[in-house]
């Protein structure tokens, strides 16, 4: 089995692309320097499965590290867990040997009933005391530390006293949990609601990034829609270029859950984001490897609240039930 660890840019395990990467791992040359680091799979689809799907998982596990993304756990959600999955998500987990887990800053279903979307939680010191006790629930029973993602969302709900980065840095604080930092979202979410992306990427909690989602968006009426049905552009690449600037060398994702296309413009993405990766790096001075990006417990000891502010300013100017379906189309993530 490969390393366990991910690092580089990776890319998202989908089945339209299932042929291409088997064949890859028999012949490198087929995709040469162009291929993935690691792989990312959304566990609902690989949960109590057996057959050609966990074939497959195996089979790109021995070329690759695979960590996993649930969409359905609710964590933000009043339903207790589902023991089933749970367990299921356990068994994934360490049967890929995956250092982490991610999930969402959000809840997903309610009475038993999922949503089929990931739904922004009320910003309250009473929903951070929930959603963070379910966050050190889940990652003890998962015996695996846990990341949590900055969700795209499209109202702010009744009764949210937070801003979005006080939320989840309160969340991420009390759970002593990573950040899943998704870029796209930072994004989607600052045009959405009239912010300066940058301002809005600098309030997240950056010092806990265990990892860092790109994707792309589709604009409808005048918002943005989190679709992971297109190229991220330009402003996400930005966006994404500051990132790295604030957090270092990030395992960076390429997610692309509609529209699925060719694996070779999923790969064209990928390059893109080492470019850049190469670009911030090859022009910092310090070492990459002494900042932590793979676990939140070393990441908070090496980096104060204020150590990506502080960085910067030392650089100068440069600066179904999810179980049973896919990744929701759209709306959130
Ligand atoms: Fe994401």
């Amino acid at each position: 089995m490969s390393s366990n660890t991910p690092a580089g840019v990776g890319v998202g395990l989908r089945r339209p692309h299932y042929d291409e990467l088997l064949a890859a791992i028999e012949d490198d040359a087929l995709l040469g320097a162009r291929a993935p680091a690691w792989l990312e799979i959304i566990p609902e689809n690989f949960v109590d499965r057996g057959g050609m799907q966990r074939a497959v998982l195996a089979r790109c596990r021995e070329r690759w590290p695979i960590v996993t993304h649930g969409v359905s756990a609710s964590i933000g959600g009043p339903d207790p867990f589902d023991e089933d999955f749970i367990r299921g998500l356990k068994a994934l987990v360490h049967g890929l040997d995956a250092p982490y887990f991610t999930e969402h800053l959000c809840y997903a279903s309610v009475d038993g009933r999922t949503t089929f979307d990931l739904l922004p939680l009320p910003r309250t010191g009473e929903a951070v005391k929930h959603v963070a006790a379910r966050a050190r629930e889940l990652a003890e029973r998962i015996e695996r530390p846990l990341a949590l993602e900055n969700i795209s969302y499209y109202a702010v709900m009744p009764g949210s006293e937070l801003s979005e980065g006080e939320f989840v840095t309160a969340v991420l604080e009390e759970a002593d949990c990573g950040l899943m930092l998704d870029v796209n979202n930072v994004y989607v979410n600052a045009v959405n609601h009239r912010q300066d992306p940058s301002a809005a990427l600098r309030a997240l909690p950056l010092a806990r990034t265990r990892q860092i989602h790109l994707a792309g968006h589709m604009r409808q009426g005048p918002r943005l829609l989190d679709h992971h049905g297109a190229p991220a552009v330009p402003e996400v690449w930005s966006l994404y270029r500051e990132a790295l600037e604030l957090v270092g060398p990030a395992p960076t994702l390429i997610e692309w859950d509609t529209h699925i296309p060719p694996l070779a413009t999923v790969l064209e993405e990928v390059q893109r984001a080492r470019e850049i990766w190469d670009e911030v790096f090859s022009t910092q001075t310090r070492d990459p490897s002494a900042v932590a990006t793979c676990d939140a417990a070393p990441a908070r000891a090496e980096m104060s609240a204020d150590e990506p502010a502080r960085r910067r300013r030392g650089r100068g100017s440069r600066r179904s039930r999810g179980r049973r379906r896919a990744k929701p189309k759209a709306g959130v993530s």
